[in-house]
Protein backbone atom coordinates (compact mmCIF):
# COMPACT_ATOMS: atom_id res chain seq x y z
CA UNK A 1 0.00 0.00 0.00
CA UNK A 2 1.26 3.54 -0.82
CA UNK A 3 1.94 5.61 2.52
CA UNK A 4 3.69 8.93 3.16
CA UNK A 5 6.61 8.87 5.81
CA UNK A 6 8.87 11.77 6.45
CA UNK A 7 7.70 13.17 2.98
CA UNK A 8 8.89 10.25 1.25
CA UNK A 9 6.62 8.37 -0.79
CA UNK A 10 6.54 4.59 0.02
CA UNK A 11 5.55 1.85 -1.82
CA UNK A 12 5.01 -1.37 0.42
CA UNK A 13 8.04 -0.63 2.64
CA UNK A 14 10.22 0.70 0.16
CA UNK A 15 10.58 4.42 -0.56
CA UNK A 16 10.06 6.15 -3.40
CA UNK A 17 14.09 7.50 -2.92
CA UNK A 18 15.51 3.98 -2.94
CA UNK A 19 13.25 3.11 -6.07
CA UNK A 20 14.73 6.11 -8.27
CA UNK A 21 18.12 5.23 -6.92
CA UNK A 22 18.23 1.90 -7.80
CA UNK A 23 16.60 1.63 -11.02
CA UNK A 24 16.53 5.18 -12.62
CA UNK A 25 13.29 7.13 -13.38
CA UNK A 26 10.93 7.12 -15.35
CA UNK A 27 9.84 3.49 -13.23
CA UNK A 28 7.50 1.52 -13.40
CA UNK A 29 6.07 0.45 -9.33
CA UNK A 30 3.47 -2.73 -9.03
CA UNK A 31 2.76 -3.83 -5.52
CA UNK A 32 2.00 -7.23 -5.15
CA UNK A 33 -0.06 -6.56 -1.90
CA UNK A 34 -2.57 -4.59 -3.86
CA UNK A 35 -3.30 -7.25 -6.54
CA UNK A 36 -3.74 -10.19 -3.92
CA UNK A 37 -6.27 -7.78 -2.58
CA UNK A 38 -8.28 -6.96 -5.51
CA UNK A 39 -7.60 -11.03 -6.05
CA UNK A 40 -9.18 -11.63 -3.07
CA UNK A 41 -12.40 -9.35 -3.26
CA UNK A 42 -13.07 -10.79 -6.90
CA UNK A 43 -13.25 -14.12 -4.98
CA UNK A 44 -15.13 -13.31 -2.34
CA UNK A 45 -18.18 -11.28 -4.11
CA UNK A 46 -19.06 -14.45 -6.60
CA UNK A 47 -18.00 -16.91 -3.86
CA UNK A 48 -21.89 -18.20 -4.38
CA UNK A 49 -21.82 -18.91 -7.80
CA UNK A 50 -20.49 -21.80 -9.95
CA UNK A 51 -17.32 -19.55 -10.92
CA UNK A 52 -14.12 -19.15 -12.37
CA UNK A 53 -12.59 -15.48 -12.56
CA UNK A 54 -10.36 -14.68 -15.59
CA UNK A 55 -7.84 -12.10 -16.28
CA UNK A 56 -7.98 -9.84 -18.71
CA UNK A 57 -4.08 -9.61 -20.07
CA UNK A 58 -4.62 -6.43 -21.97
CA UNK A 59 -4.38 -4.37 -18.72
CA UNK A 60 -0.83 -5.45 -17.78
CA UNK A 61 1.14 -8.59 -19.16
CA UNK A 62 3.81 -8.24 -17.33
CA UNK A 63 5.06 -12.11 -17.17
CA UNK A 64 5.42 -11.38 -13.10
CA UNK A 65 2.05 -10.11 -12.84
CA UNK A 66 0.00 -13.23 -14.90
CA UNK A 67 2.34 -15.44 -12.74
CA UNK A 68 0.34 -13.81 -9.85
CA UNK A 69 -2.69 -14.02 -11.32
CA UNK A 70 -2.32 -17.53 -12.05
CA UNK A 71 -0.99 -18.78 -8.98
CA UNK A 72 -4.66 -17.33 -7.36
CA UNK A 73 -6.64 -19.61 -9.85
CA UNK A 74 -7.41 -17.04 -12.70
CA UNK A 75 -7.70 -17.88 -16.43
CA UNK A 76 -7.00 -15.58 -19.07
CA UNK A 77 -8.18 -13.59 -21.53
CA UNK A 78 -6.06 -12.93 -24.84
CA UNK A 79 -6.57 -10.41 -27.73
CA UNK A 80 -3.80 -11.33 -29.71
CA UNK A 81 -1.44 -14.24 -31.17
CA UNK A 82 1.33 -12.20 -29.23
CA UNK A 83 -0.97 -11.96 -25.70
CA UNK A 84 -1.35 -16.06 -26.74
CA UNK A 85 2.63 -16.62 -26.89
CA UNK A 86 3.09 -13.93 -23.38
CA UNK A 87 0.01 -15.96 -21.47
CA UNK A 88 1.67 -19.44 -22.60
CA UNK A 89 5.06 -18.35 -21.30
CA UNK A 90 3.87 -16.79 -18.10
CA UNK A 91 2.63 -20.74 -17.58
CA UNK A 92 -1.08 -20.48 -18.94
CA UNK A 93 -2.40 -23.62 -20.08
CA UNK A 94 -4.37 -23.56 -23.54
CA UNK A 95 -7.59 -24.98 -21.31
CA UNK A 96 -6.81 -22.02 -19.44
CA UNK A 97 -7.10 -19.19 -22.14
CA UNK A 98 -10.00 -17.70 -24.31
CA UNK A 99 -8.66 -16.31 -27.32
CA UNK A 100 -11.02 -12.75 -28.04
CA UNK A 101 -11.18 -11.71 -31.67
CA UNK A 102 -11.49 -8.63 -33.08
CA UNK A 103 -10.95 -8.62 -37.09
CA UNK A 104 -8.77 -11.44 -36.63
CA UNK A 105 -6.84 -12.40 -39.90
CA UNK A 106 -6.34 -15.83 -41.14
CA UNK A 107 -2.71 -15.46 -39.72
CA UNK A 108 -4.07 -14.66 -36.62
CA UNK A 109 -6.30 -17.58 -36.42
CA UNK A 110 -3.67 -19.66 -37.47
CA UNK A 111 -1.26 -18.52 -34.86
CA UNK A 112 -3.60 -19.95 -31.61
CA UNK A 113 -1.45 -22.99 -31.95
CA UNK A 114 -3.26 -24.86 -30.05
CA UNK A 115 -6.92 -26.73 -30.68
CA UNK A 116 -7.98 -26.46 -26.63
CA UNK A 117 -8.20 -22.55 -26.48
CA UNK A 118 -11.62 -21.39 -26.95
CA UNK A 119 -12.07 -18.60 -30.09
CA UNK A 120 -14.64 -16.30 -28.77
CA UNK A 121 -16.07 -14.81 -32.15
CA UNK A 122 -16.87 -11.29 -32.65
CA UNK A 123 -18.80 -11.35 -35.96
CA UNK A 124 -20.51 -14.02 -38.49
CA UNK A 125 -17.19 -13.68 -40.76
CA UNK A 126 -15.17 -14.88 -38.14
CA UNK A 127 -17.35 -17.95 -37.46
CA UNK A 128 -16.74 -18.57 -41.63
CA UNK A 129 -12.79 -18.53 -41.65
CA UNK A 130 -12.83 -20.84 -38.75
CA UNK A 131 -14.75 -23.58 -40.99
CA UNK A 132 -13.23 -22.64 -44.08
CA UNK A 133 -9.60 -22.83 -41.64
CA UNK A 134 -11.64 -26.22 -39.75
CA UNK A 135 -10.15 -25.06 -36.56
CA UNK A 136 -11.47 -27.54 -33.98
CA UNK A 137 -11.10 -25.29 -31.23
CA UNK A 138 -14.40 -24.68 -29.16
CA UNK A 139 -15.98 -21.91 -29.74
CA UNK A 140 -17.68 -19.08 -27.96
CA UNK A 141 -20.23 -16.11 -29.05
CA UNK A 142 -19.26 -12.53 -28.16
CA UNK A 143 -22.84 -11.22 -27.95
CA UNK A 144 -23.16 -7.14 -28.49
CA UNK A 145 -26.10 -6.99 -25.74
CA UNK A 146 -26.84 -3.74 -26.73
CA UNK A 147 -26.11 -1.81 -23.40
CA UNK A 148 -23.06 -0.28 -23.30
CA UNK A 149 -20.96 1.64 -20.15
CA UNK A 150 -17.49 2.60 -19.81
CA UNK A 151 -15.51 5.99 -18.63
CA UNK A 152 -14.66 7.08 -22.27
CA UNK A 153 -16.56 6.83 -25.29
CA UNK A 154 -13.23 4.70 -26.75
CA UNK A 155 -13.84 2.46 -24.60
CA UNK A 156 -17.89 1.85 -24.48
CA UNK A 157 -17.65 -1.65 -25.89
CA UNK A 158 -21.43 -2.59 -26.47
CA UNK A 159 -24.61 -0.61 -28.00
CA UNK A 160 -24.72 1.27 -30.94
CA UNK A 161 -21.80 2.22 -33.38
CA UNK A 162 -19.06 0.04 -31.83
CA UNK A 163 -17.42 -2.66 -33.45
CA UNK A 164 -17.51 -5.25 -31.18
CA UNK A 165 -20.05 -8.66 -31.12
CA UNK A 166 -22.49 -10.39 -32.75
CA UNK A 167 -25.88 -7.92 -33.46
CA UNK A 168 -28.97 -9.61 -30.98
CA UNK A 169 -30.30 -9.70 -34.47
CA UNK A 170 -27.62 -12.15 -35.92
CA UNK A 171 -27.33 -14.34 -32.56
CA UNK A 172 -29.27 -16.91 -34.29
CA UNK A 173 -28.17 -17.30 -37.34
CA UNK A 174 -24.49 -17.95 -35.85
CA UNK A 175 -25.55 -20.72 -33.78
CA UNK A 176 -27.29 -22.56 -36.71
CA UNK A 177 -24.01 -21.81 -38.94
CA UNK A 178 -22.08 -23.30 -36.03
CA UNK A 179 -24.52 -26.37 -35.47
CA UNK A 180 -24.81 -27.20 -39.02
CA UNK A 181 -21.13 -27.16 -39.38
CA UNK A 182 -21.28 -29.74 -36.52
CA UNK A 183 -19.70 -27.98 -34.07
CA UNK A 184 -20.71 -26.64 -30.95
CA UNK A 185 -21.29 -23.23 -29.09
CA UNK A 186 -19.29 -23.44 -26.04
CA UNK A 187 -19.73 -19.89 -24.51
CA UNK A 188 -21.59 -16.84 -24.77
CA UNK A 189 -19.52 -13.40 -23.87
CA UNK A 190 -20.72 -9.83 -23.42
CA UNK A 191 -17.75 -7.38 -22.35
CA UNK A 192 -19.78 -3.93 -22.34
CA UNK A 193 -16.73 -1.58 -21.98
CA UNK A 194 -14.12 -0.84 -19.40
CA UNK A 195 -14.08 1.87 -16.47
CA UNK A 196 -17.60 1.18 -15.38
CA UNK A 197 -18.05 2.73 -11.98
CA UNK A 198 -22.49 0.87 -10.57
CA UNK A 199 -23.59 -2.46 -11.31
CA UNK A 200 -26.61 -1.65 -13.20
CA UNK A 201 -25.44 -1.83 -16.87
CA UNK A 202 -23.92 -4.86 -16.26
CA UNK A 203 -26.31 -6.67 -14.38
CA UNK A 204 -28.79 -5.40 -17.32
CA UNK A 205 -26.32 -7.24 -20.17
CA UNK A 206 -25.61 -10.12 -18.17
CA UNK A 207 -29.86 -10.80 -18.18
CA UNK A 208 -29.57 -10.72 -21.84
CA UNK A 209 -26.79 -12.98 -22.17
CA UNK A 210 -28.67 -15.59 -19.38
CA UNK A 211 -32.15 -15.10 -21.56
CA UNK A 212 -30.03 -15.84 -25.13
CA UNK A 213 -28.57 -19.04 -22.74
CA UNK A 214 -31.61 -20.59 -23.01
CA UNK A 215 -31.14 -21.11 -27.06
CA UNK A 216 -27.57 -23.20 -26.53
CA UNK A 217 -27.96 -26.47 -25.46
CA UNK A 218 -24.00 -27.11 -25.68
CA UNK A 219 -22.72 -24.27 -23.34
CA UNK A 220 -20.50 -24.64 -20.45
CA UNK A 221 -19.43 -20.97 -19.85
CA UNK A 222 -21.14 -17.50 -20.05
CA UNK A 223 -18.74 -15.29 -19.91
CA UNK A 224 -19.82 -11.75 -18.14
CA UNK A 225 -16.50 -10.20 -19.34
CA UNK A 226 -14.39 -7.34 -17.45
CA UNK A 227 -15.49 -3.77 -16.90
CA UNK A 228 -15.32 -3.17 -13.22
CA UNK A 229 -13.83 0.42 -12.23
CA UNK A 230 -11.72 1.58 -9.80
CA UNK A 231 -11.49 4.83 -7.86
CA UNK A 232 -8.87 7.00 -9.59
CA UNK A 233 -9.97 10.43 -8.00
CA UNK A 234 -10.12 11.37 -4.16
CA UNK A 235 -13.27 11.19 -2.79
CA UNK A 236 -15.03 8.66 -5.88
CA UNK A 237 -16.13 5.35 -3.94
CA UNK A 238 -15.51 1.83 -4.26
CA UNK A 239 -16.79 0.15 -7.43
CA UNK A 240 -19.58 -1.89 -4.88
CA UNK A 241 -18.20 -5.52 -6.02
CA UNK A 242 -20.01 -7.41 -3.80
CA UNK A 243 -22.90 -5.82 -4.48
CA UNK A 244 -22.33 -6.91 -8.35
CA UNK A 245 -21.99 -10.73 -6.70
CA UNK A 246 -25.00 -10.96 -5.09
CA UNK A 247 -26.87 -9.52 -8.07
CA UNK A 248 -25.31 -11.82 -10.21
CA UNK A 249 -25.70 -14.51 -7.89
CA UNK A 250 -29.62 -13.27 -7.26
CA UNK A 251 -30.34 -13.77 -10.93
CA UNK A 252 -27.60 -16.75 -12.72
CA UNK A 253 -26.64 -18.49 -9.78
CA UNK A 254 -30.21 -21.08 -10.40
CA UNK A 255 -30.11 -21.06 -14.23
CA UNK A 256 -25.96 -21.78 -14.10
CA UNK A 257 -26.52 -24.73 -11.95
CA UNK A 258 -29.61 -26.36 -13.18
CA UNK A 259 -27.45 -26.32 -16.54
CA UNK A 260 -23.96 -27.00 -14.95
CA UNK A 261 -22.84 -23.99 -16.26
CA UNK A 262 -19.69 -21.94 -14.97
CA UNK A 263 -19.77 -17.67 -14.95
CA UNK A 264 -16.85 -16.24 -16.09
CA UNK A 265 -15.68 -13.00 -14.81
CA UNK A 266 -12.34 -11.11 -17.14
CA UNK A 267 -11.91 -8.27 -15.28
CA UNK A 268 -8.42 -6.56 -15.83
CA UNK A 269 -8.45 -2.54 -14.42
CA UNK A 270 -9.51 -3.80 -10.93
CA UNK A 271 -6.84 -6.18 -10.10
CA UNK A 272 -4.13 -4.38 -11.73
CA UNK A 273 -4.89 -0.42 -11.61
CA UNK A 274 -4.16 0.63 -7.94
CA UNK A 275 -1.28 -1.71 -7.61
CA UNK A 276 0.68 0.65 -10.42
CA UNK A 277 2.91 3.62 -9.96
CA UNK A 278 4.92 5.30 -12.63
CA UNK A 279 7.67 6.94 -10.83
CA UNK A 280 9.29 10.29 -12.79
CA UNK A 281 11.98 12.62 -12.07
CA UNK A 282 10.58 16.60 -12.24
CA UNK A 283 13.14 18.61 -14.97
CA UNK A 284 11.73 22.00 -15.09
CA UNK A 285 9.35 23.99 -13.36
CA UNK A 286 8.85 27.42 -15.25
CA UNK A 287 5.78 30.54 -15.52
CA UNK A 288 3.87 30.36 -18.63
CA UNK A 289 0.76 32.09 -19.37
CA UNK A 290 0.61 33.04 -15.39
CA UNK A 291 0.47 29.28 -14.81
CA UNK A 292 3.13 27.50 -13.02
CA UNK A 293 4.51 24.40 -15.69
CA UNK A 294 6.47 21.28 -13.75
CA UNK A 295 8.23 19.47 -16.68
CA UNK A 296 9.05 15.02 -16.01
CA UNK A 297 10.90 12.56 -17.51
CA UNK A 298 8.13 10.85 -18.83
CA UNK A 299 5.14 11.47 -20.91
CA UNK A 300 2.17 9.48 -22.71
CA UNK A 301 4.43 7.39 -24.36
CA UNK A 302 4.32 5.89 -21.05
CA UNK A 303 0.93 6.68 -20.06
CA UNK A 304 -1.27 7.61 -22.55
CA UNK A 305 -4.92 7.67 -20.85
CA UNK A 306 -4.79 11.33 -19.78
CA UNK A 307 -3.96 12.27 -23.13
CA UNK A 308 -5.83 10.14 -24.61
CA UNK A 309 -9.10 10.06 -23.01
CA UNK A 310 -8.52 12.90 -20.25
CA UNK A 311 -8.32 10.11 -17.60
CA UNK A 312 -7.80 11.50 -13.73
CA UNK A 313 -4.33 9.91 -12.74
CA UNK A 314 -3.47 10.80 -8.96
CA UNK A 315 0.11 12.87 -8.94
CA UNK A 316 1.93 12.87 -5.43
CA UNK A 317 5.77 14.65 -4.96
CA UNK A 318 7.42 11.66 -3.77
CA UNK A 319 10.03 13.22 -2.15
CA UNK A 320 8.35 16.31 -0.86
CA UNK A 321 4.81 14.84 0.13
CA UNK A 322 2.84 14.90 2.92
CA UNK A 323 0.22 12.35 4.22
CA UNK A 324 -2.75 14.56 2.84
CA UNK A 325 -1.37 14.72 -0.67
CA UNK A 326 -2.38 10.55 -1.14
CA UNK A 327 -5.41 10.27 -2.71
CA UNK A 328 -7.46 8.02 -0.21
CA UNK A 329 -6.78 11.14 2.26
CA UNK A 330 -6.46 14.23 -0.28
CA UNK A 331 -6.68 17.18 1.65
CA UNK A 332 -6.18 20.05 -1.74
CA UNK A 333 -6.08 22.74 1.36
CA UNK A 334 -3.00 21.24 2.39
CA UNK A 335 -1.18 21.53 -0.89
CA UNK A 336 0.96 24.34 -1.41
CA UNK A 337 1.61 24.47 -5.33
CA UNK A 338 -1.20 24.55 -8.12
CA UNK A 339 0.50 23.61 -11.05
CA UNK A 340 0.41 21.98 -14.57
CA UNK A 341 2.28 18.46 -15.13
CA UNK A 342 3.51 18.18 -18.59
CA UNK A 343 6.08 15.36 -20.10
CA UNK A 344 8.71 15.32 -21.98
CA UNK A 345 7.71 14.82 -25.62
CA UNK A 346 7.48 16.86 -29.01
CA UNK A 347 3.17 17.49 -28.50
CA UNK A 348 1.52 20.20 -26.67
CA UNK A 349 -1.01 17.05 -25.97
CA UNK A 350 1.59 15.66 -23.73
CA UNK A 351 -0.10 17.33 -20.45
CA UNK A 352 -1.07 14.99 -17.96
CA UNK A 353 -3.46 17.21 -15.69
CA UNK A 354 -6.48 17.51 -18.17
CA UNK A 355 -10.45 17.56 -17.78
CA UNK A 356 -12.52 14.93 -18.45
CA UNK A 357 -12.84 16.70 -21.86
CA UNK A 358 -9.37 16.65 -22.53
CA UNK A 359 -8.51 20.74 -21.56
CA UNK A 360 -5.46 21.23 -19.84
CA UNK A 361 -6.02 22.50 -16.49
CA UNK A 362 -3.71 23.18 -12.96
CA UNK A 363 -3.53 20.61 -10.63
CA UNK A 364 -3.14 20.81 -6.20
CA UNK A 365 -0.05 19.54 -4.94
CA UNK A 366 2.54 19.88 -2.67
CA UNK A 367 5.58 22.56 -3.12
CA UNK A 368 7.89 20.60 -5.96
CA UNK A 369 10.71 21.28 -7.46
CA UNK A 370 13.44 20.23 -10.66
CA UNK A 371 15.03 17.22 -9.02
CA UNK A 372 11.98 15.98 -6.65
CA UNK A 373 10.24 12.74 -7.63
CA UNK A 374 6.42 13.08 -9.25
CA UNK A 375 4.45 9.73 -8.85
CA UNK A 376 1.73 9.12 -11.31
CA UNK A 377 -0.69 7.16 -9.12
CA UNK A 378 -3.00 4.20 -10.37
CA UNK A 379 -1.70 3.45 -13.42
CA UNK A 380 -0.64 -0.55 -13.31
CA UNK A 381 -3.78 -0.96 -16.13
CA UNK A 382 -3.48 0.14 -19.72
CA UNK A 383 -0.08 1.88 -18.50
CA UNK A 384 2.59 0.29 -19.99
CA UNK A 385 0.25 -1.98 -21.80
CA UNK A 386 -0.36 1.10 -23.93
CA UNK A 387 3.35 2.54 -23.78
CA UNK A 388 4.81 3.80 -27.20
CA UNK A 389 8.43 4.21 -28.85
CA UNK A 390 7.07 8.00 -29.67
CA UNK A 391 10.27 10.15 -29.78
CA UNK A 392 12.22 7.06 -29.68
CA UNK A 393 12.26 6.96 -25.97
CA UNK A 394 13.32 4.03 -23.75
CA UNK A 395 10.71 2.48 -22.43
CA UNK A 396 11.01 2.32 -18.87
CA UNK A 397 11.78 -0.70 -16.49
CA UNK A 398 9.08 -2.24 -14.36
CA UNK A 399 9.78 -3.45 -10.74
CA UNK A 400 7.29 -5.44 -7.77
CA UNK A 401 7.30 -4.80 -4.22
CA UNK A 402 6.09 -6.94 -2.00
CA UNK A 403 6.17 -5.84 1.55
CA UNK A 404 9.39 -4.74 1.82
CA UNK A 405 11.20 -7.12 -1.26
CA UNK A 406 11.90 -5.47 -4.48
CA UNK A 407 12.07 -7.40 -7.93
CA UNK A 408 12.88 -5.92 -11.28
CA UNK A 409 10.39 -7.66 -13.63
CA UNK A 410 11.44 -5.65 -16.93
CA UNK A 411 14.68 -4.27 -17.77
CA UNK A 412 15.45 -0.45 -19.47
CA UNK A 413 14.94 -0.67 -22.78
CA UNK A 414 18.33 0.10 -24.09
CA UNK A 415 19.23 2.05 -27.53
CA UNK A 416 20.40 -0.98 -29.21
CA UNK A 417 16.86 -2.04 -28.74
CA UNK A 418 15.65 0.83 -30.72
CA UNK A 419 17.00 -0.11 -33.75
CA UNK A 420 17.19 -4.51 -33.43
CA UNK A 421 15.65 -5.72 -36.47
CA UNK A 422 16.05 -2.21 -38.83
CA UNK A 423 17.50 -2.86 -42.02
C1 LIG B 1 -13.02 -8.57 -24.20
C2 LIG B 1 -12.52 -7.80 -23.04
N1 LIG B 1 -12.58 -8.38 -21.83
C3 LIG B 1 -12.13 -7.74 -20.73
C4 LIG B 1 -11.59 -6.46 -20.82
C5 LIG B 1 -11.07 -5.83 -19.58
O1 LIG B 1 -11.71 -4.65 -19.25
P1 LIG B 1 -11.40 -4.00 -17.86
O2 LIG B 1 -9.95 -3.74 -17.80
O3 LIG B 1 -12.19 -2.74 -17.86
O4 LIG B 1 -11.86 -4.96 -16.80
C6 LIG B 1 -11.53 -5.82 -22.06
C7 LIG B 1 -10.98 -4.46 -22.16
O5 LIG B 1 -11.00 -3.80 -23.15
C8 LIG B 1 -12.00 -6.51 -23.20
O6 LIG B 1 -11.94 -5.96 -24.42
Amino acid sequence: MLHVTDHILHIGNVPATELANAYGTPLYIYDAEIIRRQIARVRQAFAALPFRPFYAMKANSALAILDLVRGAGFGCDAVSPGEIHIARQAGFTPDDIWFTCSNVSDDDLLAIGDERIVINVNSMSEIDRILVLDLPNPIALRINTDIGAGHHVDVVTAGGGVKFGIDLAEVDSARIVVEDSRRKVVGLHAHIGSGIDTIAPLIESARRLLDLSTSFPNLQWLNFGGGISVPYEPGTPEFPIDDYGAELTRIADRLLRARDLTAILEPGRYLVAESGTLLSRVTSRRISGGQFWIGVDTGFNHLVRPSKYGAYHHIINATNGSPGSLRQTFDAGQMTDEVVVAGNLCESGDVFTRTEAGQVITRKIDRTQPGDLLAFCDAGAYGFSMASLYNARLLPPEVMVDGGDVRLIRERQTYEDLVKGML
